[in-house]
């Protein structure tokens, strides 16, 4: 049975792909979207993001509670933690925003597809579920088959004791110990989650600092932070091998002084991700893919062949969902004929840790690199007095600009909620606003938003509060 009805084929339905979908049919062409999986929303609304954010906050609940409940005059007999509960409530949250993306799809009369594609023809994709077959063509199509965790040769994930964090956002129980690889994002939100709970974590990670992309300053604050909520890290350090049975792993690390043997019942291996095109047999499009599996693009999204576009994880730049999305939003605009932009500076990076780390524009080396003298201004939650009142002070806003033109070149923040804070550096950074712009617009007070206003200030010399 052939189709040959669309003007656009979109393949993969995570947050590049749907969005992508939706907003070409909001445009009036006509759009099949293709999902291997039978729920709608790709890695982050079923293995990512949502999980992720779901766990980290009924987490952030117990452990809050614990830790400062005394101090806020809150007592407590005997506070628990149901770990099926809070996967079951995580699966709730999940199915919720599935729904909401398969009712996006039939107000906007996209049409869903389940099956996995793959190319025969530059113009024709066959879709294969179980036993059956369909072929679509298309003017158009746009790839967003997203990305995969990377294993290390020698501890292949079984998603039960080595894991991914496909598999550490669904543990049946809380690990006593758990080692985690890599300090990165994946890395330090799932530590936080566990330890957060009562597990012993270890994270080894191969550089001397966590998070590797962040601000230096920023990285230090957070290991410090983390440190003190009792994650142990292991940093400049290698793991050699892995011993694995039923009842857990015990790896072989070596830093810089020592060879050590390291136990626990559950691994994680977070130490990146690669893009995903396997499945979609791109050759018989006429299309290579890199090395790493990358679908090459240019500056408008096209692929070697100009009708077929790819967005997302899938091609190069920061894996982030938001970034998927702004990807796909612009090529299904290019498709339509319009000509939107995409300000790749005004993507932000957020950690989800608490507090929260978010980040914006260049880091101070980046900008030094460039050979920009630069204003740096910081201020820190205790002089804020919103973070007192909470009773929440570590941590601290750091904004750079450029000392000629005075505009916004990097806002780093960490404390609570900097993942809604950073919206203020995006705007600024979107609408090529300066320090003296921030600094001068009015803040609410008493909000954590003030400490933005108060860096620009510090920047400026003009510092009120510190
Ligand atoms: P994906 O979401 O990976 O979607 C690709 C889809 O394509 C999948 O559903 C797949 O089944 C489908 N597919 C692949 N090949 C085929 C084929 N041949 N035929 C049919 N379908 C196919 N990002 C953030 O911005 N914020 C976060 O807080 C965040 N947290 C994360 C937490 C974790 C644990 C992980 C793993 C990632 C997180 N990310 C986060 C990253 C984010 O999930 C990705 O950047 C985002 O999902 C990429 O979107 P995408 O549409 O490119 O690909
Ligand atoms: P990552 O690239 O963020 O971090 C990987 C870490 O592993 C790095 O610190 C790296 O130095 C280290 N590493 C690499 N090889 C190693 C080895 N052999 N031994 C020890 N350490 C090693 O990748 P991660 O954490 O797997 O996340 C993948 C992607 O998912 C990220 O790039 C991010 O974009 C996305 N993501 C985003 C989130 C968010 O926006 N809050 C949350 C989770 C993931």
């Amino acid at each position: 049975m052939t189709k040959r009805e669309y003007d656009v084929a979109v393949i993969g339905a995570g947050p590049g792909g749907y969005v992508a979908a939706i907003r070409a049919a909001q445009l009036g062409l006509k759009v099949v979207c293709i999902e291997k999986h039978k729920a709608l929303g790709g890695t982050c609304l079923n293995v990512g993001c949502i999980p992720s954010k779901s766990l980290l906050q009924s987490t952030e609940y117990y452990s809050n509670l614990k830790q400062e409940g005394a101090v806020h005059g809150i007592g407590f007999e005997n506070l628990t933690v149901d770990l099926s509960k809070m996967m079951q409530r995580k699966e709730g949250v999940i199915a919720g925003l599935v729904s909401g993306i398969e009712a996006a799809f039939k107000k906007n009369k996209v049409t869903r597809l389940q099956g996995t594609a793959k190319f025969i023809s530059p113009n024709a994709v066959e879709v294969t579920l179980n036993d059956n077959k369909l072929t679509i063509e298309a003017d158009n199509f746009i790839l967003a088959t997203g990305s995969e965790p990377i294993d290390l040769p020698f501890l292949p994930f079984n998603e039960k004791v080595v894991v991914s964090s496909t598999g550490a956002l669904s543990l049946p129980k809380i690990p006593k110990k758990m080692i985690v690889i890599g300090a990165g994002v994946i890395g330090v939100e799932l530590a936080s989650i566990y330890r957060r709970i009562g597990a012993d974590v270890v994270i080894v990670e191969i550089l001397d600092k966590i998070c590797p992309g962040m601000d230096d300053s920023v990285s230090k604050l957070l290991l410090q932070i983390l440190k003190k909520q009792g994650i142990a890290f292991r940093l400049g350090a290698t793991v050699k091998s892995g011993l694995i049975s039923k009842e857990g792993v015990v790896l072989e690390v070596v830093d810089k002084e020592e060879t050590v043997r390291l136990s626990a019942d559950v691994v994680l291996v977070a130490i990146g991700r690669r893009a995903f095109s396997i499945e979609l047999n791109l050759q018989a499009a006429g299309i290579e893919p890199t090395k790493k599996g990358l679908v090459a693009v240019d500056g408008r999204f096209r692929t070697s062949q100009p009708h077929i576009y790819a967005v997302g994880d899938a091609i190069d730049g920061p894996m982030l969902a938001h970034k998927a999305s702004e990807e796909g939003i612009a090529v299904a605009e290019i498709i339509a004929g319009k000509n939107p932009h995409i300000n790749y500076m005004a993507i932000p990076n957020v950690i989800y840790t608490y507090p929260e780390v978010a980040a914006l524009g260049y880091t101070e080396s980046e900008a030094k690199a460039l050979g920009l003298e630069l204003l740096i201004g910081n201020c820190s939650f205790k002089a804020n007095a919103r973070a007192r009142a909470m009773g929440y002070t570590e941590g601290s806003v750091k904004i750079i600009g450029e000392k000629k033109s005075g505009r916004l070149l990097g806002l780093h923040i960490v404390g609570p909620h900097a993942s809604e804070m950073i919206g203020e550096g995006v705007m600024a950074i979107e609408k090529k606003m300066t320090l003296e712009e921030i600094a001068t617009a009015p803040h609410a007070h008493p909000t954590l938003s003030e400490a933005i206003m108060e860096a620009a200030l510090s920047a400026l010399g003009r510092t009120i509060n510190f």
